[in-house]
C-alpha cells in the first residue's frame, strides 16, 4: 500500500512511522509512506498556505490552490482508492474502518490546519472525511497518524505473527484478555494460576471468558454493536 499525507507540518510526521511496526513494514515494502509539504506548492514568494476567511470568522484558512496543485500532480501518477481529510467533523475512526482501508492500494489524507480548510477543497477534491474521536487537535497530524498507524499493522506481511493483529481488541468487537509475563509473582502480585498451568485449552477458555466480562463491564456498548 501506499499513503500519501498532504499537510503544512510535516515535521510532526517525522517520528510517527520511524519506529517499531510500522518502520519494519516500509522495510518490508509492505507500505510506502511519503510525506508532502503544501508549503512547497505555493506559487507567491511567500509561500502563503493560508488566508483570511471570507465573512470576517476570526482564524485563518488553509488556501485551495497549493492543495489542488498538489492533489492534482499526486492523482496524475496513480489512482486514489480515496482522498481522505481529516477533520473533527469526519465520520468516526474504528476499527472496522481500519480493516477496510488496510485492503486498498493507494490512499491520499489530507490534514487540516488553522481554523480549517477552504471549503471547495471538501467539495471537489476529497472522497472521504475521518474524525479520530469527538475533541478538536490542533490539526490533522496527529489524527492521521493515528489513522496510518492502524491502518499499516494490520496489512498482510506487516506483522509477522499474523494471529496476534487479529487477536486485537475491537477485531470481534471484543476487549483483549489482559496479559502477563515473568515473573509469576511480583510484589505478592500473581499472574492467574490458569496462565501458568500449560493446559492451552482452558487457557483459551478462560483467555474468552475474560475477553467477555471485561468488554460487558468496560465497553458494553460493542456487545451491542453500537
Ligand atoms: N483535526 C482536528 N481534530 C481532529 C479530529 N478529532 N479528528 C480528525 N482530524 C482532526
Amino acid at each position: 500500500m501506499r499513503i500519501d499525507i498532504l499537510t503544512v507540518l510535516p515535521e510532526l510526521l517525522e517520528s510517527p512511522f520511524s519506529h517499531s511496526i510500522i518502520k519494519r513494514a516500509q522495510a518490508k515494502g509492505v507500505a510506502e509512506i511519503h510525506v508532502h509539504n503544501i508549503r512547497d506548492y505555493a506559487t507567491d514568494k511567500h509561500k502563503t498556505v493560508d488566508d483570511y476567511s471570507f465573512g470576517g470568522d476570526a482564524g485563518m484558512v488553509v488556501k485551495i490552490e497549493p492543495v489542488f496543485t498538489l492533489i492534482e500532480k499526486l492523482k496524475a501518477e496513480r489512482i486514489y482508492d480515496e482522498i481522505i481529510f481529516m477533520t473533527p467533523d469526519g465520520e468516526k475512526y474504528n476499527q472496522q474502518v481500519a480493516n477496510h482501508l488496510s485492503l486498498k492500494n493507494n490512499l491520499m489524507i489530507l490534514c487540516g490546519h488553522y481554523k480549517g480548510v477552504d471549503h471547495r477543497i471538501r467539495e471537489h477534491l476529497t472522497t472521504r472525511e475521518i474524525s479520530v474521536g469527538d475533541y478538536v487537535l490542533t490539526g490533522g497530524e496527529l489524527a492521521a497518524a493515528i489513522v496510518v498507524d492502524s491502518v499499516v499493522r494490520i496489512i498482510p506481511g506487516a506483522i509477522s505473527n499474523e494471529t496476534s493483529a487479529l487477536s486485537d481488541s475491537f477485531q470481534d468487537n471484543l476487549l483483549s484478555a489482559p496479559v502477563y509475563t515473568r515473573p509469576a509473582e511480583f510484589n505478592g502480585w500473581k499472574v492467574p494460576d490458569i496462565l501458568l498451568s500449560g493446559n492451552f485449552k482452558e487457557i483459551a477458555k478462560w483467555q474468552e471468558q475474560q475477553a467477555l466480562e471485561r468488554t460487558a463491564r468496560l465497553r458494553p456498548d460493542l456487545l451491542h454493536g453500537e
